[in-house]
């Protein structure tokens, strides 16, 4: 990262703070940063990492590149007025606010500001995540790349051309850690039942989930084809798989999951 690029970070909860630490990993110095949270707690925190951190916005801060917000959707409508000046002198502006749209940004800024609209997930915490951006067309292919270089500290980055499919990345990549974590509570609860203590069901369940996705992360070979590897003809896991993919299964559970999430998305939105 450039040295003299000015990141201002708004709001170090969760993902502000994932952010945060992915970017002081990644080697951006902690003079680069400045942070902004309501929490006296988090300045504290904030600064026995050498970045600076404030309780509001000064008028003497340094004019940021690109302003951060990481706050709760409904903070937005009285925050993001009081960065309009910053965001006409020029800083990009990267929200990770699940379904604010990008218009919604530039009715509080007013002007032409440059907007990305950003959607990670939970697994940022342990730089795994996965963000879709989208911008408008203020922003530049130099801003695309600074704001790309912030969400990637911290996993994955995908580029959206059309806003209207953040809907369906919020349902599938959004939401969908909270899916895997059900599966894991599902297969828990189905081998107590078949008799394990609960200790034992929760280790594998749980070192199931987490061992097959890194495989099936890590192997060149598509999830459908190492299902079928580990599927003999007659036995147990076929046996499953018969229930799970059948009428009523696992597919049409989530298709089923994944349309009223995304429907509950635009309703947001
Ligand atoms: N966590 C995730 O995995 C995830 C995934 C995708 C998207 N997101 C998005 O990320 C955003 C943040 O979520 P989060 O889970 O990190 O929330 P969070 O833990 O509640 O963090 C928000 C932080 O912002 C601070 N804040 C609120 N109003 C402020 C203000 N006016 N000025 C300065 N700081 C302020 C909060 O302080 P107070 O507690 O004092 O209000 C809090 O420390 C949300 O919009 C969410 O949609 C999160």
């Amino acid at each position: 990262m450039d040295p003299d690029r000015n990141i201002l970070l708004v709001g170090c909860g969760n993902m502000g703070s994932a952010l945060l630490r992915g970017w002081l990993a990644q080697g951006i110095g902690a003079r680069q940063l400045h942070v902004i949270d309501g929490q006296d707690g988090v300045i504290e925190q904030t600064r026995s990492l050498g970045v600076e951190a404030s309780s509001s916005l000064a008028a003497d801060i340094a004019q940021p590149d690109v302003i951060v917000f990481a706050v709760k959707p409904q903070q937005l409508d009285t925050l993001v007025p009081q960065f309009a000046d910053l965001a006409a002198r020029g800083a990009v502006v990267l929200s990770v606010a699940a379904g604010k749209p990008i218009a919604a940004y530039e009715r509080l800024l007013g002007g032409a500001p440059m907007i990305v609209r950003a959607m990670p997930n939970t697994p940022a915490a342990i730089r795994r995540g996965i963000t879709a951006l989208v911008a408008n067309s203020a922003v530049g292919s130099e801003q695309k790349v600074l704001c790309e270089r912030l969400l990637s500290a911290v996993g994955d980055v995908v580029w959206l051309d059309d806003e209207s499919l953040m809907d369906a990345v919020t349902a599938i990549s959004g939401s969908g850690p909270a899916y895997v974590f059900l599966l894991i509570e599902t297969l828990a609860a189905a081998a107590q039942r078949e008799g394990l203590t609960a200790d034992l069901a929760s280790k594998l369940a749980l070192a199931t989930v987490a061992g097959a996705g890194a495989y099936a992360a890590q192997s060149p070979i598509e999830p459908g084809r190492l299902r079928e590897q580990v599927t003999s003809p007659g036995g147990t896991t076929q046996a499953a798989l018969e229930v799970l993919m059948g009428e009523g299964g696992l597919e049409t559970l989530v298709r089923k999951a994944v349309r009223a999430a995304a429907a509950r998305s635009r309703e947001l939105g």
